[in-house]
Protein backbone atom coordinates (compact mmCIF):
# COMPACT_ATOMS: atom_id res chain seq x y z
CA UNK A 1 0.00 0.00 0.00
CA UNK A 2 2.66 2.43 1.37
CA UNK A 3 5.36 2.13 -0.98
CA UNK A 4 7.60 5.04 0.05
CA UNK A 5 10.28 4.28 2.37
CA UNK A 6 10.27 4.63 5.99
CA UNK A 7 9.94 8.03 7.40
CA UNK A 8 11.90 6.72 10.72
CA UNK A 9 15.51 6.40 9.59
CA UNK A 10 17.53 9.78 10.42
CA UNK A 11 18.47 12.00 7.35
CA UNK A 12 21.38 13.81 9.48
CA UNK A 13 24.50 14.47 7.90
CA UNK A 14 22.37 14.05 4.55
CA UNK A 15 21.55 17.62 4.69
CA UNK A 16 22.78 20.62 3.74
CA UNK A 17 22.00 24.51 2.97
CA UNK A 18 22.67 24.61 -0.69
CA UNK A 19 21.27 28.42 -1.65
CA UNK A 20 19.15 31.22 -0.81
CA UNK A 21 16.74 33.79 -2.36
CA UNK A 22 16.35 36.89 -1.71
CA UNK A 23 13.74 39.14 -3.41
CA UNK A 24 14.48 42.60 -3.63
CA UNK A 25 14.07 45.74 -6.06
CA UNK A 26 17.63 47.02 -5.49
CA UNK A 27 19.78 45.02 -7.94
CA UNK A 28 22.72 47.63 -8.35
CA UNK A 29 23.26 48.18 -4.45
CA UNK A 30 23.09 44.25 -4.02
CA UNK A 31 25.68 43.80 -6.88
CA UNK A 32 28.03 45.87 -5.46
CA UNK A 33 27.30 44.83 -1.86
CA UNK A 34 27.95 41.45 -3.11
CA UNK A 35 30.57 41.36 -5.71
CA UNK A 36 32.35 45.19 -4.41
CA UNK A 37 32.61 44.37 -0.47
CA UNK A 38 31.92 40.92 0.48
CA UNK A 39 33.81 39.52 -2.44
CA UNK A 40 31.61 37.14 -4.37
CA UNK A 41 31.49 36.30 -7.62
CA UNK A 42 28.37 38.04 -9.42
CA UNK A 43 26.71 36.65 -12.81
CA UNK A 44 24.05 39.42 -13.86
CA UNK A 45 21.12 37.01 -15.75
CA UNK A 46 18.50 38.36 -18.35
CA UNK A 47 15.25 39.33 -16.49
CA UNK A 48 16.89 40.86 -13.81
CA UNK A 49 18.12 38.15 -11.02
CA UNK A 50 21.43 38.35 -9.84
CA UNK A 51 23.17 35.34 -8.86
CA UNK A 52 26.14 34.68 -6.38
CA UNK A 53 28.57 32.40 -6.95
CA UNK A 54 31.37 30.94 -3.92
CA UNK A 55 32.37 28.01 -5.29
CA UNK A 56 31.81 25.58 -8.22
CA UNK A 57 28.37 25.73 -8.35
CA UNK A 58 26.13 28.18 -10.31
CA UNK A 59 24.15 29.60 -7.47
CA UNK A 60 24.17 29.60 -4.27
CA UNK A 61 22.45 33.43 -3.45
CA UNK A 62 19.77 34.16 -6.41
CA UNK A 63 18.62 37.78 -6.26
CA UNK A 64 15.23 37.76 -7.95
CA UNK A 65 13.31 40.81 -8.56
CA UNK A 66 10.41 41.56 -6.01
CA UNK A 67 9.32 44.27 -3.06
CA UNK A 68 10.44 41.82 -0.18
CA UNK A 69 13.62 43.12 0.31
CA UNK A 70 14.11 40.17 2.43
CA UNK A 71 15.08 36.27 2.36
CA UNK A 72 12.10 34.63 1.29
CA UNK A 73 13.41 30.72 0.36
CA UNK A 74 16.38 28.42 1.68
CA UNK A 75 17.35 25.30 -0.47
CA UNK A 76 18.31 22.21 1.23
CA UNK A 77 20.33 19.88 -0.50
CA UNK A 78 19.93 16.24 0.56
CA UNK A 79 22.76 13.87 -0.30
CA UNK A 80 21.01 10.65 -2.58
CA UNK A 81 17.33 9.52 -3.10
CA UNK A 82 16.00 7.48 -0.49
CA UNK A 83 16.73 10.15 1.77
CA UNK A 84 15.08 12.90 -0.64
CA UNK A 85 11.96 10.18 -0.58
CA UNK A 86 12.07 10.07 2.85
CA UNK A 87 11.86 13.73 4.04
CA UNK A 88 8.67 14.13 0.90
CA UNK A 89 6.93 11.62 2.63
CA UNK A 90 7.74 12.67 6.07
CA UNK A 91 6.31 16.39 4.79
CA UNK A 92 3.29 15.06 2.78
CA UNK A 93 1.99 12.33 5.25
CA UNK A 94 1.31 15.18 7.56
CA UNK A 95 -0.77 16.98 5.18
CA UNK A 96 1.45 19.29 4.38
CA UNK A 97 1.49 20.22 0.61
CA UNK A 98 4.65 19.90 -1.44
CA UNK A 99 5.02 20.75 -5.10
CA UNK A 100 7.36 20.84 -7.28
CA UNK A 101 9.47 23.94 -8.65
CA UNK A 102 9.13 25.04 -12.40
CA UNK A 103 11.87 24.10 -15.00
CA UNK A 104 12.48 27.74 -14.75
CA UNK A 105 12.90 28.04 -10.99
CA UNK A 106 15.44 25.19 -10.90
CA UNK A 107 17.42 26.85 -13.56
CA UNK A 108 17.64 29.95 -11.86
CA UNK A 109 18.60 28.25 -8.64
CA UNK A 110 20.99 26.06 -10.72
CA UNK A 111 19.38 23.17 -8.94
CA UNK A 112 18.46 19.99 -11.77
CA UNK A 113 14.68 19.85 -9.97
CA UNK A 114 13.39 20.95 -7.03
CA UNK A 115 10.08 20.30 -4.34
CA UNK A 116 9.26 23.24 -2.49
CA UNK A 117 7.22 22.93 0.56
CA UNK A 118 5.86 25.96 3.65
CA UNK A 119 8.43 26.35 6.43
CA UNK A 120 7.96 28.43 9.58
CA UNK A 121 7.90 32.22 9.51
CA UNK A 122 6.83 31.98 5.74
CA UNK A 123 10.59 30.80 4.90
CA UNK A 124 9.88 28.73 2.05
CA UNK A 125 11.81 25.75 1.96
CA UNK A 126 13.29 23.78 -0.96
CA UNK A 127 15.05 20.34 -1.37
CA UNK A 128 17.25 19.10 -4.41
CA UNK A 129 19.63 16.22 -5.02
CA UNK A 130 21.51 17.66 -7.70
CA UNK A 131 23.36 21.00 -8.46
CA UNK A 132 24.65 22.43 -11.40
CA UNK A 133 28.34 23.40 -11.11
CA UNK A 134 30.29 24.97 -14.17
CA UNK A 135 33.78 25.33 -15.41
CA UNK A 136 33.86 28.91 -15.65
CA UNK A 137 36.46 30.08 -12.96
CA UNK A 138 35.42 32.38 -10.40
CA UNK A 139 36.11 35.92 -10.47
CA UNK A 140 35.67 37.18 -7.54
CA UNK A 141 38.30 39.44 -4.55
CA UNK A 142 37.78 36.71 -2.12
CA UNK A 143 40.19 33.63 -2.40
CA UNK A 144 37.53 31.01 -1.23
CA UNK A 145 34.52 30.36 0.64
CA UNK A 146 34.21 27.04 2.87
CA UNK A 147 31.13 25.08 1.62
CA UNK A 148 30.82 21.53 0.91
CA UNK A 149 29.79 19.38 3.62
CA UNK A 150 28.71 21.67 5.72
CA UNK A 151 26.90 23.33 3.36
CA UNK A 152 26.71 27.15 2.31
CA UNK A 153 27.13 28.28 6.12
CA UNK A 154 24.20 29.11 8.12
CA UNK A 155 20.68 31.29 8.89
CA UNK A 156 19.71 33.25 11.79
CA UNK A 157 15.75 33.75 12.57
CA UNK A 158 14.15 35.76 15.41
CA UNK A 159 10.88 33.65 16.16
CA UNK A 160 8.18 33.93 18.60
CA UNK A 161 7.58 30.62 18.32
CA UNK A 162 11.10 28.76 18.86
CA UNK A 163 10.02 25.77 20.18
CA UNK A 164 7.41 25.28 16.84
CA UNK A 165 10.37 26.02 14.80
CA UNK A 166 12.78 23.95 16.71
CA UNK A 167 10.95 20.97 16.35
CA UNK A 168 10.27 21.36 12.76
CA UNK A 169 13.45 21.07 11.68
CA UNK A 170 13.64 18.20 13.80
CA UNK A 171 11.05 16.41 12.52
CA UNK A 172 11.80 17.41 8.53
CA UNK A 173 15.47 17.22 8.82
CA UNK A 174 16.60 15.12 12.14
CA UNK A 175 18.34 18.48 13.24
CA UNK A 176 20.19 18.37 16.91
CA UNK A 177 20.88 21.08 19.26
CA UNK A 178 24.59 21.67 19.45
CA UNK A 179 23.96 24.41 22.42
CA UNK A 180 22.13 27.44 23.56
CA UNK A 181 23.39 31.29 24.44
CA UNK A 182 21.86 33.33 26.50
CA UNK A 183 22.23 37.36 26.02
CA UNK A 184 20.95 40.48 26.71
CA UNK A 185 20.78 42.39 23.22
CA UNK A 186 19.19 45.83 22.90
CA UNK A 187 18.20 45.75 26.63
CA UNK A 188 16.07 42.76 25.63
CA UNK A 189 17.02 38.93 26.95
CA UNK A 190 17.49 36.71 24.49
CA UNK A 191 17.48 32.71 23.90
CA UNK A 192 19.48 31.63 21.27
CA UNK A 193 18.95 28.14 20.34
CA UNK A 194 21.71 26.53 17.47
CA UNK A 195 20.74 23.42 15.69
CA UNK A 196 23.07 21.13 13.36
CA UNK A 197 22.00 18.95 10.04
CA UNK A 198 25.51 18.55 9.46
CA UNK A 199 29.17 18.72 10.45
CA UNK A 200 28.51 22.65 10.72
CA UNK A 201 27.88 23.67 14.23
CA UNK A 202 24.34 25.02 13.14
CA UNK A 203 22.62 25.18 9.90
CA UNK A 204 19.74 26.88 11.79
CA UNK A 205 20.24 29.62 14.53
CA UNK A 206 16.74 30.39 16.24
CA UNK A 207 16.73 33.48 18.49
CA UNK A 208 13.81 34.07 20.96
CA UNK A 209 12.93 37.51 23.36
CA UNK A 210 12.34 35.45 26.66
CA UNK A 211 9.18 36.12 28.54
CA UNK A 212 7.66 38.02 25.81
CA UNK A 213 6.27 37.12 22.53
CA UNK A 214 7.81 39.89 20.09
CA UNK A 215 9.87 40.04 17.14
CA UNK A 216 12.10 43.38 16.71
CA UNK A 217 12.84 42.36 13.11
CA UNK A 218 10.89 43.25 10.03
CA UNK A 219 12.91 40.37 8.28
CA UNK A 220 12.35 36.72 8.18
CA UNK A 221 16.03 36.19 8.43
CA UNK A 222 17.98 38.10 11.06
CA UNK A 223 21.29 37.21 9.58
CA UNK A 224 22.97 34.77 6.98
CA UNK A 225 26.40 33.57 7.39
CA UNK A 226 29.30 33.11 5.04
CA UNK A 227 32.26 31.28 5.72
CA UNK A 228 35.87 32.93 4.32
CA UNK A 229 38.52 30.31 3.69
CA UNK A 230 40.96 32.91 5.28
CA UNK A 231 41.14 35.54 8.48
CA UNK A 232 43.04 37.79 5.70
CA UNK A 233 39.89 37.40 3.49
CA UNK A 234 37.40 37.59 6.41
CA UNK A 235 39.32 41.02 7.20
CA UNK A 236 39.21 42.58 3.94
CA UNK A 237 35.69 41.86 3.23
CA UNK A 238 35.60 43.81 6.42
CA UNK A 239 37.70 46.62 5.33
CA UNK A 240 35.78 47.35 2.27
CA UNK A 241 32.23 46.84 3.81
CA UNK A 242 32.99 49.64 5.48
CA UNK A 243 35.20 52.06 2.84
CA UNK A 244 32.40 51.15 0.05
CA UNK A 245 29.37 53.03 2.53
CA UNK A 246 27.72 49.78 3.42
CA UNK A 247 26.45 49.87 6.96
CA UNK A 248 28.29 47.49 9.43
CA UNK A 249 26.47 46.19 12.30
CA UNK A 250 28.45 44.40 14.93
CA UNK A 251 32.08 44.76 14.42
CA UNK A 252 34.43 41.85 14.51
CA UNK A 253 34.04 39.27 17.29
CA UNK A 254 34.62 36.20 18.38
CA UNK A 255 31.30 33.73 18.92
CA UNK A 256 31.36 32.00 22.56
CA UNK A 257 29.69 28.34 21.06
CA UNK A 258 31.55 27.87 17.97
CA UNK A 259 34.30 29.87 18.36
CA UNK A 260 33.84 31.83 14.73
CA UNK A 261 35.29 35.08 14.38
CA UNK A 262 32.71 37.18 12.27
CA UNK A 263 31.13 40.54 11.47
CA UNK A 264 27.97 41.46 10.59
CA UNK A 265 27.30 44.19 7.92
CA UNK A 266 23.71 45.11 6.94
CA UNK A 267 22.60 43.75 3.13
CA UNK A 268 20.37 46.07 0.75
CA UNK A 269 17.48 44.75 2.10
CA UNK A 270 17.73 45.19 5.64
CA UNK A 271 18.39 41.48 7.15
CA UNK A 272 22.34 41.14 8.05
CA UNK A 273 25.29 39.19 6.60
CA UNK A 274 27.61 37.47 8.92
CA UNK A 275 31.22 36.98 7.63
CA UNK A 276 33.16 34.36 9.40
CA UNK A 277 35.99 32.26 9.68
CA UNK A 278 37.50 28.88 11.10
CA UNK A 279 34.03 27.86 13.57
CA UNK A 280 34.33 24.87 15.48
CA UNK A 281 33.14 21.70 12.82
CA UNK A 282 30.92 19.04 14.89
CA UNK A 283 33.15 16.17 13.07
CA UNK A 284 32.50 12.84 13.41
CA UNK A 285 34.94 11.83 16.45
CA UNK A 286 32.87 14.88 18.20
CA UNK A 287 29.62 14.01 17.05
CA UNK A 288 29.35 10.93 18.89
CA UNK A 289 30.24 13.05 22.12
CA UNK A 290 28.45 15.75 21.73
CA UNK A 291 26.58 17.32 24.74
CA UNK A 292 24.73 20.59 24.44
CA UNK A 293 25.43 23.50 26.72
CA UNK A 294 24.25 27.02 27.51
CA UNK A 295 26.44 30.03 27.30
CA UNK A 296 26.13 33.24 28.81
CA UNK A 297 26.26 35.64 26.52
CA UNK A 298 26.75 35.40 22.77
CA UNK A 299 30.64 36.73 21.93
CA UNK A 300 33.85 36.34 23.95
CA UNK A 301 35.00 39.29 22.62
CA UNK A 302 34.21 42.28 20.04
CA UNK A 303 30.83 42.19 18.17
CA UNK A 304 30.57 45.48 19.54
CA UNK A 305 27.16 47.34 17.85
CA UNK A 306 28.41 49.47 15.29
CA UNK A 307 25.64 53.09 14.60
CA UNK A 308 22.94 52.15 16.33
CA UNK A 309 20.83 55.22 15.65
CA UNK A 310 17.47 55.98 17.52
CA UNK A 311 15.71 56.35 14.11
CA UNK A 312 16.64 52.16 13.74
CA UNK A 313 15.67 51.56 17.95
CA UNK A 314 12.46 53.40 16.70
CA UNK A 315 11.67 51.16 13.92
CA UNK A 316 12.14 48.14 15.83
CA UNK A 317 10.62 48.97 18.57
CA UNK A 318 7.61 49.66 15.68
CA UNK A 319 8.05 46.26 14.50
CA UNK A 320 7.84 44.59 18.24
CA UNK A 321 4.52 46.30 18.90
CA UNK A 322 3.17 45.34 15.40
CA UNK A 323 4.05 41.67 16.08
CA UNK A 324 2.30 41.28 19.00
CA UNK A 325 -1.09 41.88 17.15
CA UNK A 326 0.25 39.51 14.14
CA UNK A 327 0.55 35.75 14.68
CA UNK A 328 3.86 34.36 13.58
CA UNK A 329 3.44 31.87 10.83
CA UNK A 330 4.01 28.21 11.70
CA UNK A 331 3.79 25.19 10.16
CA UNK A 332 2.04 23.19 13.01
CA UNK A 333 1.67 19.87 11.43
CA UNK A 334 5.64 19.50 11.29
CA UNK A 335 6.21 21.17 14.44
CA UNK A 336 4.48 17.77 16.15
CA UNK A 337 7.63 15.27 16.54
CA UNK A 338 5.26 12.70 17.44
CA UNK A 339 2.40 13.21 14.87
CA UNK A 340 1.76 10.62 12.01
CA UNK A 341 0.13 9.81 9.06
CA UNK A 342 -3.08 9.25 9.93
CA UNK A 343 -3.36 12.04 12.52
CA UNK A 344 -3.24 14.96 10.53
CA UNK A 345 -3.63 18.49 11.93
CA UNK A 346 -5.61 21.08 9.37
CA UNK A 347 -3.50 23.59 7.54
CA UNK A 348 -4.07 26.85 10.36
CA UNK A 349 -2.66 29.44 8.73
CA UNK A 350 -2.44 30.50 4.96
CA UNK A 351 -1.04 29.47 2.12
CA UNK A 352 -0.80 31.96 -0.32
CA UNK A 353 -0.66 29.67 -3.72
CA UNK A 354 1.30 32.00 -6.47
CA UNK A 355 1.56 31.53 -10.17
CA UNK A 356 4.49 28.62 -10.66
CA UNK A 357 3.34 26.86 -7.52
CA UNK A 358 5.18 29.70 -5.20
CA UNK A 359 4.39 28.71 -1.99
CA UNK A 360 5.00 30.93 0.89
FE1 LIG B 1 25.65 33.62 12.91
Amino acid sequence: MNELPPTGASVFGAVHLGYVVVQSNRRSDWRRFGADAIGLHVDELDGGALRFRLDDRTCRFLIERGPAEDATTLGWQVDDHETFERIVARVADRGVPIVEGTASEAALRGVERLWRFPGPKAIAQEIFTVPLTTPEPLRMLSSGWVTGEAGLGHVAIVSREPEAMRDYYRTVFDSRLSDYVDENISGLRMKIRFLRVNERHHSVAIANIRGMKIDPIRTRVQHINIQSATLDDMLAAFERVTELGFRMAWSVGQHTNDRELSFYSVTPSGFELEVGWNPVVIGPERESTWEPTTYRGISIWGHTPVGDTVLGKFAQFRQALRSVTTPEITVPQLAEASAGAGHVVPVVHSLRSRPGGDLR
